[in-house]
């Protein structure tokens, strides 16, 4: 088992001032110096047609090679109409299929949200659904929801709320204990 981990983010939002991306972007300068994160693209992925899934585009092949090769993976969620954004669920269709093959199943993951009221709470339920759905190893607490987000960073991308900054810190921790955790698991499933 390799002392380096490398993270994959993947952000739910395309726009360029994206608070989600900012999020991860905020995360991956907090990371241990053992610890990669490597922000996936999202922009090149066309609409789900499953006529493709045994052959799907490249960027669709790109992004769930990305996936596999990860040791883990770190979503950014927005919230849109009290939902995960499409662009998301659209990619998340693609890398599922086909279910045999499908990259997610046993992944450490971790999800967090830049939002508006309540900071994207409900973008998250259905996130976790989804990835359960997936066998997606989800952490379960803490939950980093960053409500009114757009008074917490400040023009070039840094998160700024001092508060907001000491959760994302406490999220990242629990983040690498729970990929610790899983991985010591694994390798202990594997040797019996
Ligand atoms: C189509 C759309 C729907 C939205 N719906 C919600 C919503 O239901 N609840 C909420 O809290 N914010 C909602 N928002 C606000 C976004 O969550 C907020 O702008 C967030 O910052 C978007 O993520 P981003 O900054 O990463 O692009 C919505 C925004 C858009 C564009």
């Amino acid at each position: 088992m390799s002392a380096h981990l490398h993270i994959l983010g993947i952000s739910g939002s395309l726009r360029a001032g994206s608070l989600n991306t900012a999020l991860l972007r905020n995360a991956q300068a907090m990371l241990p110096a053992h610890v990669s994160l490597s922000l996936a693209d999202l922009s090149g992925i066309p609409l789900f047609n499953q006529d493709l899934e045994h052959a799907p585009p490249e960027a669709v092949q790109t992004l769930k090679a990305q996936i596999a090769g990860a040791d883990a993976l770190l979503f950014a969620v927005p919230e849109y109409n009290y939902s995960l954004s499409g662009v998301l669920k659209n990619a998340i269709d693609w890398i599922s299929r086909p279910p045999e093959a499908q990259p997610f199943a046993g992944k450490p993951a971790a999800v967090m949200s830049a939002g508006g009221r309540f900071g994207g709470v409900r973008a998250q339920a259905h996130f976790r659904q989804i990835a359960a759905g997936l066998e997606m190893l989800v952490m379960p607490k803490p939950e980093l929801l960053i409500p009114q987000a757009k008074q917490k960073f400040n023009s070039a991308g840094e998160l700024i709320d001092p508060e907001a900054c000491d959760q994302l810190r406490a999220f990242i921790e629990a983040f690498m204990r729970w990929i610790k955790r899983l991985r010591q698991e694994h390798s202990a499933a594997a040797s019996r």
